[in-house]
C-alpha cells in the first residue's frame, strides 16, 4: 500500500506518483551529481542519453567503480529480468544501460533470468514461465551484448553451479531481515523467502566490484547484499538506478506487462504503437484547441513530451523547440504524439531486425557457447 508519501516502490509493484527526490532519501541512495556524470563520460569517452536527461538518476558507490576502473582493477556488470510476460519499453532501459557500460568500459556482463522467482510470485505454471523466458531471451539478445563477454542464465538451469554458494548466503540472511526489507509475512511461500540469496549471488561472481544497472525498484535486494557482503569479505555491490517508466495513461504506478494496453511492448507493430499513443497517452494539453492555443500544455505531466525527453529524442535543440512551442500553445498534442510515434517505431523496428537476424545465434552464445558462458559452466561458484 502507498505510504504517507502517497507512493510506494517495491520490487513487485509501484503505486502512486513517485517522487524520486523523496525516494532517494527513503532508500538511502545518492543522486548522480554533475561531477560524477562528467567523470563517467570522461572514462567512457561517450555520453549517454538516459544519464544526460536524469532518467538514470541515482547510484550507490559509482565513484568507487570509477576509481577501480581508473586504477586498472576493472569491475563487472550484473542485471536481470523476471520472465513474467512479453517485455516492454521500460524493461529494456536497464539492458541498454548495461550494454552502454560494456561497450565503453569493455567489461563482463552477467544476466539472470529468475524463472523460479516468477513461478513463486505469479499465478503461472512452469510451462508459461518458460515460454516467456524463451521470448525474453531473444529480446535481451537483440540488445547486442558482446557474446564472448556475457553470460545469461536461467536459475533453474544454472542452479547446480550456484547452489552451494547460495546456501552459504542463505545461512547469513534471516527472516527478520527479509520481512523488514521485502514485507514477507507468514503467507509468503518459502520459495520467496530463499530467493533473495539467488538474486544476490551473481554480485559475487567475480572478485572485482559489481555494478548493477537496474530500475530503482530492485534496490531492496542490494540493501541486503550490502549488509551481507562484508561477512564474506567481499565487495558491496554498486548500483546505478533508472526511474520507472509509467504507464501510457499517466504518472501513477509503472508500466507493466500485466497491463499491455497501457504499455508499449517490444513486439508491438507500427499500427499498435500509433493507436496506443494516440488513444491512451496522457496529454498535458488543454481540452479545446482554442484553450490550448491560449494556455499551452503542461509538459511535466504530458506523456509524449516526457518520453521524448527521457527516452527517445537525442537532439537537445529539437527538444527545446518542442518544449517551447508545446508549452506556449503553438504545437498541439497530436503533433507531439506523431513525433513520438515515429521515434518509438524507429526504435522497435531496429530492435526487431536485430532480434530476427541475430537473436538465436547470440542467445546460444551468451547462454552456452561463448567464451564467458563456457567458463561459467565449468565453474562451481564459491564464496570461500
Ligand atoms: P523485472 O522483470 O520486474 O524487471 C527487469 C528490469 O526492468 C526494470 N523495470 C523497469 N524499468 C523502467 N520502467 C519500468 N516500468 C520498469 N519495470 C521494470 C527493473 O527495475 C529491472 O531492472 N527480480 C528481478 C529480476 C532480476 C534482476 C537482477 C533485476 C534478477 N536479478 C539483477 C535487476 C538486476 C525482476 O523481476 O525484474
Amino acid at each position: 500500500m502507498a505510504d504517507k508519501n502517497n507512493f510506494e516502490v517495491t520490487p513487485w509493484d509501484v503505486e502512486g506518483n513517485v517522487d524520486y527526490r523523496k525516494l532517494v532519501e527513503k532508500f538511502g541512495t545518492e543522486r548522480l551529481t554533475d561531477d560524477l556524470k562528467e567523470r563517467i563520460y570522461e572514462n567512457a569517452d561517450a555520453r549517454n542519453l538516459y544519464i544526460d536527461r536524469d532518467f538514470v538518476f541515482s547510484h550507490r558507490d559509482m565513484d568507487k567503480i570509477l576509481k577501480d576502473y581508473e586504477e586498472g582493477n576493472g569491475f563487472f556488470l550484473y542485471t536481470g529480468v523476471g520472465p513474467s510476460g512479453p517485455m516492454h519499453i521500460g524493461h529494456i532501459i536497464s539492458f541498454k544501460m548495461t550494454k552502454w557500460f560494456q561497450e565503453n568500459f569493455d567489461v563482463n556482463v552477467y544476466i539472470q533470468f529468475p524463472d523460479d522467482e516468477k513461478f513463486w510470485t505469479r499465478d503461472r505454471s512452469y510451462d508459461e514461465v518458460e515460454e516467456f523466458a524463451k521470448d525474453n531471451l531473444m529480446d535481451v539478445a537483440a540488445v547486442g551484448f558482446d557474446p564472448d563477454k556475457t553470460f545469461v542464465f536461467k536459475n533453474t538451469e544454472y542452479i547446480g553451479n550456484m547452489y552451494k554458494a547460495a546456501t552459504k548466503l542463505a545461512k547469513r540472511i534471516n527472516n527478520s531481515v527479509v520481512s523488514a526489507v521485502f514485507g514477507f509475512d507468514s503467507s509468503t511461500n518459502i520459495g520467496l523467502n530463499f530467493y533473495p540469496a539467488l538474486q544476490l549471488l551473481p554480485t559475487f561472481f567475480e572478485e572485482r566490484r559489481c555494478l548493477i544497472p537496474a530500475g530503482i525498484d530492485q534496490d531492496p535486494y542490494w540493501r541486503v547484499q550490502r549488509d551481507v557482503a562484508p561477512k564474506f569479505n567481499r565487495h558491496k555491490a554498486a548500483q546505478i538506478h533508472n526511474k520507472l517508466v509509467p504507464a501510457l495513461t499517466g504518472p501513477e504506478g509503472k508500466m507493466s506487462s500485466s497491463r499491455p494496453r497501457d504499455a508499449i511492448m517490444l513486439n508491438d507493430g507500427p499500427e499498435d504503437v500509433r493507436k496506443k499513443v494516440m488513444e491512451r497517452a496522457y496529454s498535458g494539453g488543454q481540452v479545446t484547441k482554442k484553450e490550448h492555443r491560449e494556455k499551452g500544455a503542461n509538459l511535466s505531466v504530458d506523456v509524449a513530451y516526457q518520453w521524448l525527453k527521457n527516452l527517445f529524442l537525442e537532439d537537445d535543440k529539437k527538444l527545446e523547440e518542442i518544449g517551447r512551442k508545446y508549452s506556449n500553445g503553438e504545437m498541439l498534442t497530436g503533433e507531439v504524439k506523431e513525433i513520438l510515434v515515429d521515434k518509438i517505431n524507429e526504435f522497435l523496428e531496429e530492435h526487431r531486425k536485430r532480434r530476427d537476424e541475430k537473436g538465436e545465434e547470440l542467445k546460444e552464445k551468451m547462454m552456452y557457447d561463448g567464451k564467458l558462458a563456457r567458463r561459467m559452466w565449468d565453474r562451481n561458484i564459491d564464496l570461500g
